[in-house]
């Protein structure tokens, strides 16, 4: 199907199955795919090598503040995975951590990493045709974006979703430590003062707790062709 160059933006809360979802759809109607989290799990890292997070979870906002505009966050696709780069050195394991997960949200909610994130993800989404997903990609990065997608999904799965993700990974994740940082995340990312996940008025929600990812693409065909009046029936690889 010809679906037309857009910006889809896909927010919701975590792991909701947002980057999955979006890297179906990307790879399905050759889109880029942009993950916004992994810019703040980057950001999250260096200040964890660096020493400008404490043990105790104290962030040290003003040696952030100069280095931030120094940092080479960038994505590079690597036989068809979008994989993030700091400078030389791909950090995409390493950002998936759960020592990275449980500092993240507090780094995200700081306005100077978020203003240095956005101008990132708008300039690496100049060509057009992306997808990316987030928690305010609708609301502030994109908010003209031509498709909204917001994701929800019931908490045990969501849980139990990261828990089968990290043992997958090699990892030995504790649930119930798991059940503890998407509630913490949420709460923090929808608490924050800036750019607080909250469900853009025009976005298609979608609550996939008993959806199949075909079920999921299926949807979405569903809402492009509803949307851009696409005359042909979408079709679809898989
Ligand atoms: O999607 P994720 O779990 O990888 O995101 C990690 C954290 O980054 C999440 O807890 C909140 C933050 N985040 C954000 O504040 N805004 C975004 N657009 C994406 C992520």
């Amino acid at each position: 199907m010809n679906v037309p160059d857009i910006i889809i933006a896909v927010d919701g809360f975590s792991a909701t199955g947002k980057s999955t979802f979006a890297k179906m759809v990307a790879k399905e109607f050759d889109f880029l795919y942009l993950d916004s989290g992994a810019m703040y799990r980057g950001v999250t890292l260096f200040a964890m090598e660096n020493g400008l997070i404490a043990k105790d979870g104290t962030i040290d906002e003003a040696a952030l503040k100069v280095v931030i505009d120094t940092l080479d966050l960038h994505f590079r696709n690597e036989e068809g995975k979008t994989l993030l780069y700091l400078g030389e050195r791909c950090i995409e394991t390493e950002i998936r951590t759960l020592a990275v997960s449980s500092y993240v949200s507090p780094v995200s909610a700081i306005a100077f990493v978020r203003a240095y994130v956005d101008a990132k993800l708008r300039a690496f989404s100049e060509g057009g045709r992306v997808i990316m997903d987030g928690r305010d990609i609708g609301t502030t990065v994109f908010p003209n974006a031509e498709l909204k997608v917001f994701m929800v999904a019931d908490e045990k799965v969501r849980a139990q979703r990261r828990y089968d993700e990290m043992v997958e990974k090699g990892d030995t994740p504790v649930f119930e430590d798991i059940v503890k940082n998407l509630a913490e995340r949420d709460y923090i990312d929808s608490h924050r003062e800036t750019s607080p996940l909250r469900q853009p008025e025009d976005a298609y929600v979608m609550d996939n707790t008993h959806m199949t990812l075909h079920e999921e693409l299926v949807w979405c065909l569903g809402v492009i062709q509803g949307k851009f009046l696409l005359y042909e029936a979408p079709s679809l690889t898989w």
